[in-house]
């Protein structure tokens, strides 16, 4: 234990950066904060553009050893790491907990286990896809073309306290397996699982430099990391805002960009739904306090079945339990941050100002202290209001209501988003009409946040910029290069 050691739920977490294999201090720090009770969990480094330049540097000089590491070294690095999770997975999921308010259940059923996923997938998948050995079946005495999958070289990844673990390792597992060097900034609102990720790195064999973790207060580091001109490629999930900051920056060095950004997604209900089904998913909105880009937060329902679906919705929904994140019998946290509790009453505020009608909540839960925001449905909005357009990322949906599926789908593409879509119907093809004039990165029918890693995931329009997971993932992190061979060479 020293001054730079924070005990968090048992848990010993370094709160300096990880540099070149080192641990590496700053001057000044921030305060890293429970949402549960507000309480301060640590003092973080507070990263500037001098560390984000050392970080840049390590990783530039870890690259080439790690790029010319076999395929199958690095598969299996991938998977000792993938081993560390699991083995401090119960460490992992407390802390997560305790810095961003997020259910302990959740962390131990579903996100510690993807977590060490997202490492075996790449991992297995770097080593299925044969980077490199694609050749073409020459067609008579023509050329041979051979298309290789390069390492492109140091990436940084910018992350967001929604699910901070779950998407670091969505990022930093494929550009680890494509063979390039990784700075990440996680969010200074959740930066403690990326130290600990650094922890198991190292003790899964992974060579110093080849993942560095800089962590930093707000845009400090981050925007020194994006605008460096040895940066290769930058992985970004968060705002749009910070998205088009970042964009701009990248611009000056053409720095390739991946952006998932977020969503006001729909979830359509036609009178033909299983009504149960579609109150279930409907409800799972509300999960992780609604803070996922991907949630379905503007519910549209076709006239017929409105009465019947909201007030099942509305009795199922109020059964929810509210309350801490760390016991099991909780469906809904606190938000991550007294800001944002802010923000997202600030969002419900204004709509109700301008004629919005809480069916349910609408308030903060100000029993329980910390941050705790009660599940809200609002009704009487308008297509063009604050509230339909733009991302609240909390435990707020909106119900509009429609006559048919031309109405429908206006509603469902009419803002500037273009994350997920979900529909509800039992016609099959009706379901197929509808999807097909979706647009949506993800379509969802008949089911909700069903994950297959080898598909396509990403943002339309606003809603981002490339798709990760799969092949996706390699196409981004790597330098794709054609070699054509003259015949009989
Ligand atoms: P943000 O987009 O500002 O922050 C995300 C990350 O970017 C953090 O690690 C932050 O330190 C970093 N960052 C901030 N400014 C930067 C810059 N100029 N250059 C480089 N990095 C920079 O998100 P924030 O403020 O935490 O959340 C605001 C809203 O963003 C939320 O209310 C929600 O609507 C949306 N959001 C969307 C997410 C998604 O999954 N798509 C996740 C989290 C937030
Ligand atoms: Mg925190």
């Amino acid at each position: 234990m020293n001054e730079h050691t924070a005990t968090v739920a048992g848990v010993a977490v370094d709160t300096r950066h990880w540099i070149g294999g080192a641990r590496v201090g700053s001057p000044s720090t921030f305060t890293d904060v429970s949402p549960i009770d507000g309480r301060a969990l640590a003092g973080v480094a507070r990263g500037s553009s001098f560390e984000a330049g050392a970080a840049v540097a390590a990783a530039k000089a870890a690259f080439p050893g790690w790029a010319a590491t076999p395929r199958a070294e690095r598969a299996r690095v991938l998977h000792a790491i993938a081993d560390g999770v699991q083995k401090r997975s119960e460490d992992l999921a407390q802390v997560e907990t305790l810095d961003n308010g997020s259910l302990l259940r959740s962390h131990r059923r579903g996100v510690m286990p993807r977590v060490a996923h997202n490492f075996r997938f790449f991992a297995d998948r770097l080593l299925a896809l044969s980077l490199d050995d694609f050749t073409t079946p020459p067609k008579g005495p023509g050329p041979v073309n051979h298309v290789s999958w390069d390492p492109a070289g140091p990436c940084v990844l910018i992350t967001p306290w929604n699910a901070p673990l779950m998407l670091a390792t969505w990022k930093v597992a494929p550009a680890l397996a494509a063979g390039n060097t990784v700075v990440l900034k996680p969010a200074e609102w959740s930066p403690l699982t990326a130290s600990l990720l650094a922890d198991i790195a190292a003790d899964a064999g992974l060579p110093p430099g080849v993942l560095n973790v800089v962590q930093g207060y707000g845009s400090e580091a981050g925007a020194a990391l994006v605008a460096h001109p040895d940066v290769c490629r930058i992985g970004f999930t968060g705002s749009v805002p910070t998205a088009r900051r970042i964009a701009a920056s990248a611009a000056g060095h053409l720095t390739p960009l991946s952006l998932e950004l977020g969503g006001k997604s729909p979830l359509l209900v036609f009178a033909d739904a299983d009504l149960d089904l579609a109150v279930d998913l409907a409800v799972e909105q509300y999960d992780n306090a609604g803070q996922v880009c991907l949630a379905a937060t503007r519910l549209l329902v076709e006239e017929s079945v409105a009465t019947e679906f909201t007030s099942r919705f509305v009795a199922k929904a109020a059964r929810l339990r509210q309350g801490d994140p760390r016991d099991e019998a909780t469906d809904i946290g606190p938000l991550v941050h007294p800001a944002q509790l802010e923000k997202v009453d600030g969002f419900v505020r204004r709509a109700v100002a301008s004629g919005a009608r809480a069916l349910l909540g609408g308030t903060p839960n100000t029993e329980l202290g910390g941050t705790y925001y009660r599940p809200t449905l609002l009704t009487d909005v308008a297509q063009d209001s604050e509230i339909v357009q733009e991302e609240v990322f909390g435990p707020v949906l909106t119900l509009q209501t429609f006559a048919d599926e031309d109405e429908a789908l206006a509603l469902a593409n009419g803002t500037r988003f273009g994350l997920a879509a979900t529909v509800v119907a039992s016609d099959d093809e009706r379901a197929r009409r509808v999807t097909a004039a979706l647009v949506a990165g993800t379509v969802w029918v008949n089911c909700f946040f069903v994950r297959d890693l080898r598909a396509p995931f990403g943002g339309s329009r606003a809603s981002g910029i490339g798709r990760e997971g799969g092949t996706w993932s390699f196409d981004f992190f790597c330098d794709v290069k054609n070699t054509v061979t003259a015949p009989g060479s």
